[in-house]
């Protein structure tokens, strides 16, 4: 293997989620989700933009797909909207909401393309966040083992790849913690509870899955997981503290049975009485087959100003520190640093030990930036290909040391509702014209599709 290539077998793939891309919100008896409401609620999403359309890709799935082959992967994730499938989150199936995935599955394998559907991509039906508060209502993880028993079941014989949830970092915080997700809540205790509840829901539907399903499943989850760095010795223990936060909290209770031990009182479990019953942790630590794991950004931490007054290139984390954004590195159309070793370091240095060796699949990675289509109908977007570049070399070097990275899945194949920030940023190796809805593959998918097709790095 010349240093430049990836192992034979190496699964490229390229990823999407449901709310971000499909449209038709009451479609075929589809239940409406909290992003639904969310991003009708006015003032949450940039411009008040929503998902109603998105790309559409409920109708034009087969484009798509099509991209996909461009692409050259050999996979595709997506995720499956719980809503579409369970208009009231449990009991009844919408027997067309399932068969709209199923038609999917059969379409992507017709292609030679393998699924890997994503279980739970934030569109929570909305019934039961009234029902239950959402995530932070304990019946929300048996509801949830139900949904994907179902789902399990159907697609069963043709999947043989599931992810449990995306990000429930995200999910927790962001929307319940700081509330620029929905559900929009703002209450440390309910993130906290947020939290335990979608541990236990992936613990509970890993055995769901197994059982339901009619061949053998592989089962895993994705996590946005961090690598943060010190600017200096006295930042080092806060730094610490937001690698368990992002981390531990995740990679403990899954692979060591237990909640880190350096957590402060905010973000740790003890912080809601009663949360962690009696066999939580064992159901959570339900062994998977593999680690799916989100990266952008690193971050870096740096002691605040004695006068309390952030520096230029600083952001307050909380009393006393700051996020530093060092000079010299690049940032992209988010505000996120660029900085591709650190996705090295996070394979090398948390992932691998944390797993034991599990094999960890890069299931996002991808940048956004200020695409236009040019005169001659292009779009040259250098940036995002000199960042996927150096991204993949950063893996094909966690893979020379050893790490057992299997596979990655660039986010995204296609521009799309990028939550909040509504349609303003893109993420697409494809640009969408949101008026007629036509894609335009970009230089970085042309630059993505030589990868895929040489198994190697440029
Ligand atoms: C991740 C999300 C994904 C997308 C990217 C940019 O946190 O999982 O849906 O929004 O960020």
């Amino acid at each position: 293997m010349s240093s430049d290539r990836f192992p034979d077998g190496f699964l490229w793939g390229a990823a999407t989620a449901a709310y971000q891309i499909e449209g038709a919100p009451a479609e075929d008896g589809k239940g409406p989700s909290i992003w639904d409401t969310f991003s009708h609620t006015p003032g949450k999403v940039y411009h008040g933009e929503t998902g109603d359309v998105a790309c559409d890709s409920y109708h034009r799935y087969p484009e798509d797909i099509a991209l996909l082959k461009r692409l050259g992967v050999s996979a595709y994730r997506f995720s499956l909207s719980w809503p579409r499938i369970l208009p009231k989150g449990r009991g009844d199936v919408n027997p067309a909401g399932l068969d709209y995935y199923s038609g999917l599955v059969d379409a992507l394998l017709e292609a030679g393309i393998t699924p890997v559907p994503t279980l739970y991509h934030w569109d929570l039906p909305q019934v039961l966040q009234d029902e239950f508060g959402g995530w932070a209502g304990r019946d929300i993880a048996q509801a949830f083992a139900d949904y994907a028993a179902v789902v399990a079941e159907k697609l069963g014989d043709r999947v043989g790849r599931w992810i449990t949830l995306n990000e429930p970092w995200v999910v927790s915080n962001v929307g319940y913690r700081w509330g620029r997700h929905a559900p929009g809540h703002e209450s440390g205790a309910e993130a906290v509870a947020a939290n335990h509840h979608l541990l236990l829901a992936h613990g509970l539907a890993v055995g769901a899955i197994r059982a339901a399903s009619p061949s053998p499943a592989e089962v895993g989850i994705t996590l946005n997981l961090g690598v943060s760095r010190p600017t200096s010795p006295a930042a080092a223990d806060m730094a610490a503290e937001l690698e368990a936060r992002h981390n531990g909290v995740y990679l403990g209770p899954l692979f060591a049975g237990a909640y880190p031990e350096r957590l402060s009182q905010e973000w740790s479990p003890a912080l809601v009485p009663g949360l962690v019953k009696d066999g939580d942790m064992a159901l959570i630590a339900a062994p998977i087959d593999f680690l799916g794991v989100n990266f952008y950004f690193p971050g870096y931490v740096g002691v605040a100003a004695a006068d309390g007054q952030p520096r230029a290139g600083e952001r307050p984390i909380e009393e006393g520190f700051v996020d530093v954004r060092p000079a010299g590195l690049p940032v992209t159309a988010m505000d996120w640093l660029v900085e591709p070793t650190s996705l090295r370091e996070l394979l090398t240095r948390v992932v691998a030990p944390a797993t034991g060796g599990l094999p960890a699949y890069i299931t996002e990675n991808g940048s956004s930036w200020y695409d236009y289509v040019n005169q001659d109908g292009e779009v040259v977007d250098t940036e995002r290909e000199s960042y996927l570049r150096g991204h993949l070399g950063a893996v094909r070097d966690a893979i020379a040391d050893g790490v057992n990275v299997r596979g990655y899945f660039a986010w995204s194949l296609l521009d799309n509702f990028e939550w909040a920030e509504g349609y303003a940023k893109r993420f697409g190796l494809t640009f969408v014209d949101f008026s007629t809805q036509r894609r335009i593959l970009k230089r970085s998918g042309e630059y993505f599709a030589r990868v895929t097709r040489a198994n190697a790095v440029e």
